[in-house]
């Protein structure tokens, strides 16, 4: 097999020594204010080999609330817990870029504050329900955001990257997979609007392009990537041209120049996303569509990765779930070693159990 994985590359400003990503993964483990401990700088510490790490959800706004301890960086406490983080990361010599997102329908009513209803671009429930604070409740029929507050939620992306550069992260990366407010704007199951924002997929674009834009001049492109799952169709969202809608997508942000296009493939069985949806492969029209470089995830294991990289339709492969329970990836594919298994049961929440307790490869495993 050939190791183009473990070759050097460029992403955006940074020169990242393997192209072998830690992609974004909400493990739960912040504080009640919703800012990062020590514990979670260890975590992402002791994955610092992977060539780039993503950083789990973190929400842009008090409206966006998902389940306890998940993270936010709209607050000095948040900020300031996170240049801990990146600070730790970079004394282990790795690299990091925050996730930042706005949950719109997908808050959990039970959370919002002030009784407040969730945010969206339609007034159209997300199907099915959210853990809540007393027991599962279903997703609420949000309130369509009126035209004149779009500016305001666009702010709060813009705050969040002034945020995440004060915290010394190297760069940002929008959340617009997932079914959570920029996915919710992009996909016309759930963008009925009418008003410059929903329409034709030039429309629908218009609020990530608006926060994008927000970002680049707060950090400059090269500091900025995007995800998105074009596939993804859970939760009643989903697109009637999935292909003409992410080609487009992928254009447009192109001609933004930023850093990085992070693209979730057909949705993996067994995430919190799960089941996947029929995908006709959409990786080489939106290779053609973006100049820039191409991040891909969703079921990858190391064969795959290095056949996806070989074939020039991606420079990246970023991986989840295998980094629950593998914090030096990077060296078992390198020496072929074997994978850890995780233990589901500590995935979401709790302590240092199954976070920071995952072992790396011993030295005569290692080969040292
Ligand atoms: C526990 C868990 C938490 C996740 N949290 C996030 C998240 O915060 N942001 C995000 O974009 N995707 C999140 N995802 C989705 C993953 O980034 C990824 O797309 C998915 O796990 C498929 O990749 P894999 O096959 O390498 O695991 C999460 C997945 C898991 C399993």
């Amino acid at each position: 097999m050939s190791k183009q994985l473990f070759s050097s590359m460029k992403l955006g400003r940074l020169d990242l020594p393997n192209r072998i990503i830690m992609a974004p993964m909400n493990r739960a483990r912040c504080d009640a204010g919703r800012a990062p401990t020590d514990m979670v700088g260890e975590y992402y510490s002791q994955r610092a080999s992977a060539g780039l790490l993503i950083t789990e959800a973190s929400s842009v706004s008090r409206l966006s609330q998902s389940r306890p301890n998940a993270s936010a960086i709209y607050q000095d406490n948040q900020v300031e817990a996170w240049g801990r983080v990146a600070e730790t990361v970079h004394a282990a010599g790795g690299r990091i870029f925050q996730q930042i997102y706005h949950l719109g329908r997908k808050s959990d009513p039970s959370r919002m504050p002030d009784g407040l209803l969730p945010v969206a671009p339609s007034a159209i429930a997300a199907k099915g329900e959210v853990a809540g604070l007393n027991g599962p409740v279903d997703f609420a029929v949000p309130r369509a955001l009126e035209t004149g507050e779009i500016p305001d939620v666009v702010e709060e992306f813009r705050l969040a990257a002034r945020g995440a550069g004060k915290a010394g992260m190297d760069g940002i990366e929008i959340h617009g997979a997932n079914a959570y407010l920029v996915d919710q704007f992009l996909k016309d199951k759930s963008n009925r609007r009418v008003d410059g924002y929903g329409g034709d997929v030039a429309a629908r674009v218009r609020f990530l392009m608006e926060v994008t834009q927000a970002a680049i001049d707060e950090l400059g492109a090269d500091r900025v990537g995007v995800r998105i799952s074009p596939h993804l169709s859970v939760d009643g969202i989903g697109d009637s041209d999935v292909a003409a809608t992410f080609t487009h997508v992928a254009g447009a942000l192109g001609s933004l120049g930023i850093a990085y296009l992070h693209l979730v493939e057909a949705v993996v069985p067994g995430t919190p996303q799960a089941p996947a949806v029929g995908s006709e492969p959409l990786l080489p029209g939106i290779r053609k569509a973006f100049p820039g470089a191409i991040i891909v995830n969703g079921g990858y294991d190391q064969a795959k990765a290095e056949a996806v990289v070989e074939a020039g339709l991606a420079d990246a492969v970023a991986f989840v779930r295998l980094y629950i329970s593998n914090p030096d990836l990077v060296d078992r594919f390198r020496l072929d070693a074997p994978l850890a298994e995780a233990d589901a049961a500590t995935t979401h929440g709790g302590g240092a159990k199954g976070y920071i307790d995952y072992p790396v490869l011993q030295p005569a495993a290692a080969g040292e």
